[in-house]
C-alpha cells in the first residue's frame, strides 16, 4: 500500500531493535558501561517504522529521545534487555544494534562499596547472555530475518564473518569502531555481510545507514 506516495513494504510486520549500551551495576551507585550512544539503533527503529513496521525498540540507557511511532522499552542491564526482547517475541525481523555489555559483575554489592584503607577491590566478572545468538538459534520463535552488528577495531571483514557464523544470524553490519568518531559519532562506515557476500557502504550518516538497511529489509520481505 502507499500513503502519501510512500511505499510501506513492512506494514503488518513486527520488528524488534536493540539499541544503546547496557549498564552493569557494581554497587547501587556505580556501573560498567560503554561508549554506545544509541544513535544507530534508534535510527534503524525509526526507519523500519517509516516503512510501515510495528517496532519494539529495547533500549539501554541513552541520552536521546524515544523515536516517534515506535514502542520503546527502557532497560539497564543485559539480562533485562534479553528479558524484554523475549517478551516482545514473536517478530518477523530482529536487529541487534545494542552494545550489550559482555560481562556483568558476578555479585554486585548491595550497598555502596567503601574505601577501607586496604587494597582496591577486585571485580569478579561473569559473562552476559548473548541476545543475538539466542534470537538466531533455530526454533519456532526465531524471527525470519536476524541482523547483528559487529563492532571491531581490526580485521573487520574477517572478524565479522566469523561472528556471523558463530552467532547464526542472517546478516551482519560490520563497523570499525577503532579510532574516534564512530562510537557516539554521527557517521558510520559499514560492511554488510550476508549470503550474497560482503557489500561495502560508503561513509554515511547513521540516519542514512538506517535508511539503507531498512530498505534492504523491506525488499527481503517484499
Ligand atoms: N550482542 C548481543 N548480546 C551480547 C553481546 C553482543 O546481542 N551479550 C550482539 C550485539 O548487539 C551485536 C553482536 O552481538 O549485534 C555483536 O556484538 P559484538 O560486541 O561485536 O560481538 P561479541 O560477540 O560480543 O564479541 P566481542 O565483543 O568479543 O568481539
Ligand atoms: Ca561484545
Amino acid at each position: 500500500e502507499a500513503a502519501l506516495g510512500v511505499a510501506r513494504p513492512l506494514s503488518g510486520r513486527h520488528a524488534i531493535v536493540t539499541s544503546g549500551p547496557t549498564h552493569e551495576p557494581i554497587d547501587p551507585v556505580r556501573y560498567i558501561a560503554n561508549r554506545s550512544s544509541g544513535k544507530q539503533g534508534h535510527a534503524i527503529a525509526a526507519a523500519l517504522a517509516a516503512l510501515g513496521a510495528r517496532v519494539t525498540l529495547v533500549s539501554g540507557p541513552v541520552g536521546i529521545a524515544d523515536p516517534a511511532g515506535v514502542q520503546t522499552v527502557h532497560v539497564e542491564t543485559a539480562a533485562q534487555m534479553l528479558a524484554a526482547v523475549e517478551a516482545a517475541l514473536p517478530a518477523d525481523v530482529a536487529v541487534c544494534a545494542a552494545a550489550v555489555g559482555d560481562w556483568r559483575v558476578a555479585a554486585a554489592a548491595g550497598q555502596k562499596m567503601k574505601k577501607d584503607g586496604g587494597a582496591p577491590p577486585a571485580l569478579q566478572l561473569a559473562e552476559n547472555p548473548d541476545i543475538l545468538a539466542r534470537l538466531s538459534a533455530p526454533g519456532p520463535l526465531r524471527p525470519r530475518l536476524v541482523v547483528g552488528f559487529a563492532a571491531e577495531t581490526e580485521h573487520l571483514a574477517e572478524y565479522a564473518a566469523a561472528k556471523r557464523a558463530r552467532k547464526g544470524c542472517d546478516w551482519i553490519v560490520a563497523n570499525n569502531v577503532g579510532g574516534t568518531g564512530i562510537m557516539g559519532g554521527e557517521e558510520n562506515e559499514v560492511l554488510l555481510l550476508s549470503d550474497e557476500g560482503a557489500q561495502a557502504w560508503p561513509k554515511l550518516s547513521k540516519r542514512e545507514v538506517a535508511g539503507l538497511l531498512a530498505d534492504k529489509i523491506g525488499k527481503f520481505f517484499a
